[in-house]
């Protein structure tokens, strides 16, 4: 019970944070966004590229393996870094910076991949646009407050904002 609720639960809590600060911190952005929200479904991707919510996974290689030159032996325990594939150079061009027309920003590594990939990530996704959607709607004028401390919980798997501060008018 345990694990599902920390894959179901928590990875889109810490997710949802993530996106309305990729998307508020360039009000720009957001006005783009709020005139055609077709653009949230590729936001969506672009901030699980560049903010993996789950920033690595511990795995057992079950086969002999070479990555960059180093031999990683059968049996091996990995640290395995999405949110460095999700940098990667020679697949992301900027890669450290956020493109809301980012072409390829799915190709993101953010669910895994293959037999296990997340089982919910249609439902993340589904979630994270519905939040975005719900916030328009209903905050006018919403914002970032301004001069607010970015502080992170550390986690080697699942960091978090300690807080994200936002503001609106009340009409
Ligand atoms: C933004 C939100 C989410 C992120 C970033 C995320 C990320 C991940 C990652 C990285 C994996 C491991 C994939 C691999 O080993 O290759 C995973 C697996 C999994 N996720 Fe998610 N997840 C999210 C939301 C959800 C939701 C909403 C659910 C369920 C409703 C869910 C259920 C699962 C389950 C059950 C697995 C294990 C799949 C397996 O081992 O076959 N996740 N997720």
């Amino acid at each position: 019970v345990n694990s599902n609720l920390v894959a179901g639960v928590e990875t889109t809590a810490i997710f949802i944070p993530l996106l309305l600060r990729a998307l508020l911190s360039v009000p720009e952005r957001w006005q783009a966004v709020q005139r055609d929200r077709s653009l949230i479904t590729n936001a969506v991707e672009e901030t699980l590229r560049l903010w993996a919510p789950a920033r690595t996974n511990r795995r057992v290689t079950t086969e002999d393996a070479s990555i960059g030159g180093v031999p990683i032996p059968k049996g091996a325990a990995v640290l395995v870094a999405y949110s460095s594939a999700n940098r990667d150079d020679e697949i992301f061009e900027d890669a450290d910076e956020f493109e809301l027309n980012r072409q390829n920003a799915n190709k993101h590594l953010s669910f895994g991949r293959y037999t296990h990939m997340c089982i919910g990530a249609p439902l993340a996704r589904l979630e994270a646009r519905v939040a975005v959607e719900a916030i328009m709607d209903r905050l006018p004028n919403v914002r970032l407050v301004d001069d607010q401390t970015e502080q992170w919980l550390p986690h080697t798997i699942l960091p978090r904002f300690a807080s994200l501060e936002l503001a609106w008018d009340v009409e």
